[in-house]
């Protein structure tokens, strides 16, 4: 529910401001850091979390492993050239067997029906780390981005970026309704959008290729959640982002569609996220821009990637607290329901 979502955020932010002074003893805030502070619970004491990933991973291993150890856990990886799935083992086998020793799964798969399967015959929790149709967690991380910059959107675009006060009390910035444009891919990260950026007031405009719109079970979801009415859907990048505050893409050719790679370039021409692109199409003079992560050229020119409008490395930083969030909350002790955080 958008209220859970919220608190899981507000957590995030919570770990991110009690470890952090911790974890960087140069750093401004070690040096006042107050007595008060200590690290965040260890939760997953004694505990395993396993990541079973048959794809590539920088962001999502990282933040799972770094964050597992901060929790007094570990995150155990587990590749697709390590164990016996798919090779000598089916997935509900293996399934019971990690879950017989670990008290989590974290799995990063390539049909999202592998998920499925995993989370049918585990007897611990199935946490999605990637799936052909979705990608839950990179949107927790993309939400506290927006969050945290709130005052970025805002006309007097001065205020401190992290109310560290509210931190402490288990809250997050305030962020105002925005206008996000995503040009490019119907992927995984766009379709966690889809389902949650309407329910939280924001309006999403996407520009994409007609034969790579979402598909149907994607779509289905979206009208169950009653998103639909917030989403304005188009071919046309410039269309797209007229009065966007946001401008988001990922890239056109995801993992395992590198066979397809040709064909893709072909048909994303002028889906380039340019100032030129954002300043024809009228988006807000402000916008600023997200991406998940690897990025390519084809999509996002270095101007705006790795220029002041860019939120990308932020929102890289931000998987490890929000993925924190979610073991406390799935796998370690956080109530996700108690009114505030005891420091
Ligand atoms: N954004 C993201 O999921 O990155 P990785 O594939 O490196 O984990
Ligand atoms: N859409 C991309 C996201 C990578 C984090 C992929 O699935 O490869």
């Amino acid at each position: 529910s958008v209220p859970q979502l919220k608190r899981l955020l507000a957590h995030s932010h919570y770990l991110k401001q009690v470890s952090l002074p911790w974890l960087e003893p140069q750093g401004p805030a070690y040096q006042k850091k107050s007595s008060k502070l200590r690290l965040p619970s260890q939760s997953l004491f004694n505990k395993t979390i396993a990541l079973l990933f048959s794809k590539r991973s920088t962001r999502t291993r990282l933040s799972a492993e770094t964050s597992a150890v901060l929790l007094g856990g570990r995150a155990l990886f587990l590749g697709r050239e390590d164990i016996q799935l798919g090779v000598n083992e089916s997935p509900r086998d293996t399934a019971r067997v990690i879950g017989g020793m670990c008290q989590g799964i974290f799995a990063r798969v390539g049909e999202h029906e592998e998920i499925e399967e995993l989370a049918k015959y585990s007897p611990v929790p199935v946490l999605n780390a990637l799936s052909s149709l979705w990608h839950p967690t990179q949107i927790l991380a993309d939400l506290l981005t927006l969050h945290e910059n709130a005052h970025l959107f805002e006309p007097d675009a001065t205020a401190p970026s992290i109310d560290k006060r509210a931190a402490y009390k288990n809250t997050l910035p305030e962020l105002r309704p925005l206008t996000v444009a995503y040009v490019g891919d119907s992927a995984n990260v766009l379709h966690d959008m889809l389902v949650t950026y309407p329910r939280l007031g924001h309006k999403l405009r996407v520009a994409s290729p007609e034969q790579y719109r979402a598909p149907t079970e994607v779509w289905n979801r979206v009208k169950e959640l009653e998103c639909d009415k917030g989403i304005w859907w188009g071919s046309d990048p410039k269309e797209a982002v007229q009065g966007a505050d946001v401008v988001v893409t990922d890239t056109w050719i995801s993992m395992g569609q590198e066979a397809e790679k040709a064909e893709r370039l072909k048909a994303f021409a002028g889906y380039q996220v340019t100032e030129d692109l954002c300043r024809e199409g009228g988006a807000n003079p402000n916008w600023k821009f997200l991406h998940c992560l690897p990025r390519k050229q084809d999509e996002v020119d270095d101007e705006v990637f790795y220029g002041p409008r860019s939120l990308a490395f932020p929102e890289a930083d931000n998987r490890k607290w929000t993925i924190m969030a979610i073991f406390d909350l799935l796998f370690g002790k956080w109530n996700i329901s108690a009114e505030s955080q005891s420091l």
